[in-house]
């Protein structure tokens, strides 16, 4: 069994560092991407509230295609430069989305989405998938969630 939890009512860095040790301790003796990237979905949904999709997607040859996940079933395939994730993938930056529908292409998986965070994964210098956290809460993400997922995504990048 395991037993990771956040600490409650701390500040968010603190929380993220949290998260980041977790994903380490969770994924250090497991060579499979696949069981690595749902255990780490679910780590992720159980530190970080009010979400409502959490999960990731794997860029493969000219596209990003869905990886393990929390949330309603989301778009499979998702060329690079497109939405969020899509722009995220191309340019190997953060995107920090307040409002989805001001995000021109936004690809709607979920009508309840309001707002989401993409951050890429690098691995030697090329981005081998992104993290995606949407909300239903307009603006939910800011700056400090940004650099915890960046975080993330430096410890999980040899693991998945
Ligand atoms: N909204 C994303 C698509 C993925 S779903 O949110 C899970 C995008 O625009 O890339």
């Amino acid at each position: 069994m395991y037993e990771f939890a956040p600490q409650p009512g701390q500040p968010k860095a603190g929380l993220y560092a949290e998260l980041a040790q977790a994903a380490q301790a969770l994924t250090a003796d497991e060579p499979d991407p696949v069981a690595n990237m749902a255990n780490l979905a679910a780590l992720i949904w159980q530190f970080v509230p009010q979400l409502n999709w959490a999960g990731f997607y794997r860029a493969i040859d000219d596209e990003l295609v869905l990886g393990p996940f929390i949330g309603k079933p989301a778009c499979i395939r998702i060329p690079l430069g497109q939405g969020v994730c899509g722009a995220a993938a191309a340019s190997g930056a953060t995107q920090l989305v307040a409002d989805v529908h001001a995000f021109p292409g936004h690809i709607a998986c979920d009508a309840a989405s309001r707002s989401e965070l993409v951050v890429p994964v690098l691995r030697d210098g090329a981005v081998i998938a992104v993290i995606d956290l949407d909300s239903p809460e307009p603006a939910r993400f800011d700056a400090e969630d940004a650099a915890g997922i960046e975080a993330l995504a430096e410890v999980i990048a040899a693991v998945i």
